[in-house]
């Protein structure tokens, strides 16, 4: 098992996987997101620039889907809240995950690397504002108060993932990275585990439904429900 001191800073990333037993789907495998979609015809700058009511109406959905009262947060959002109170080395949370489920689990300082789905984006004066509601081709801007220029704060196929310097940063600095629910199928992310193992001296674990396309990367796997490994794994690094 994972031998690591208590002073050792960890990186954990998340992804669909960890929010899917709160009722929300992921985006590959059956009934996934993606299943059926063309991707780049509801996520991309130039299907908002082409298309835009169709955008929002996607999006529209997904909201509504997250605040749906059945949609709460799950074991596995509220054993990260634990690590990252109990944990002296540091955590840092990142997630490709748009919902809020690690701040209604209590998490702070999450870098939400793919944006938040319950904010909006100026694209005229690049203001980024709390939008919970439907969104439409007349919605105005709070700041500038433009119209047609708001959009989901998402990030886009073609568009650069928020904050990768400081994760960038995290990564380096990790002794131990722990990556939960993710497929491994999309960049940068997917190659978090290479920046980390340039330091030999650092672990690395996924926890996930079944080994992802970079099991092999990893020095430590375990597989089964989020709910069920991710607080057994966080129980065992605590109880040290
Ligand atoms: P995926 O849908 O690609 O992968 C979800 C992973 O979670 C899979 O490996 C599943 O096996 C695993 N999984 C499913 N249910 C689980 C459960 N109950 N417990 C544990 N694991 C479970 O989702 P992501 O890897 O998050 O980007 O996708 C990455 C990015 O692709 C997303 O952020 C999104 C998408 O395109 C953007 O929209 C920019």
């Amino acid at each position: 098992m994972i031998e690591i001191s208590k002073d050792t800073p960890i990186v954990i990333l998340t992804g669909a996987g960890i929010s899917q037993e709160s009722g929300l789907a992921t985006f590959r495998g059956e009934g996934g997101l993606w299943k059926g979609i063309r991707v780049e015809e509801v996520a991309s700058p130039v299907a908002f620039e082409n298309q835009p009511d169709v955008v929002h109406s996607f999006y529209n959905k997904r909201k509504e889907k997250l605040l749906a009262p059945s949609v709460q947060p799950n074991d596995a959002h509220f054993a990260i809240k634990r690590l990252q109170d109990e944990w002296p080395g540091g955590v840092t949370l990142v997630t490709q995950n748009v919902d809020d489920l690690h701040e209604r689990g209590g998490s702070t300082d999450i870098i939400h690397m793919h944006g938040e789905l319950l904010k909006g984006r100026c694209t005229n004066c690049a203001d980024v504002f709390p939008w919970e509601g439907d969104m439409d081709v007349h919605s105005e801007c709070p700041k500038c108060h433009s119209t047609g220029t708001v959009r989901v704060h998402v990030v886009w196929f073609g568009e650069m993932p928020l904050m990768m310097p400081e994760i960038e940063d995290a990564l380096l600095k990790c002794g131990l990275f722990i990556s939960i629910g993710t497929s491994g199928n999309v960049y940068p992310a997917a190659g978090f585990v290479q920046v980390v193992i340039q330091n030999p001296a650092s672990q690395t674990v996924e926890l996930n439904l079944e080994p992802s396309l970079n099991a092999h990367q990893f020095t430590h796997g375990i597989y089964g429900p989020a709910t069920k490994i991710v607080p057994e794994f966080v129980d065992n690094l605590l109880s040290r």
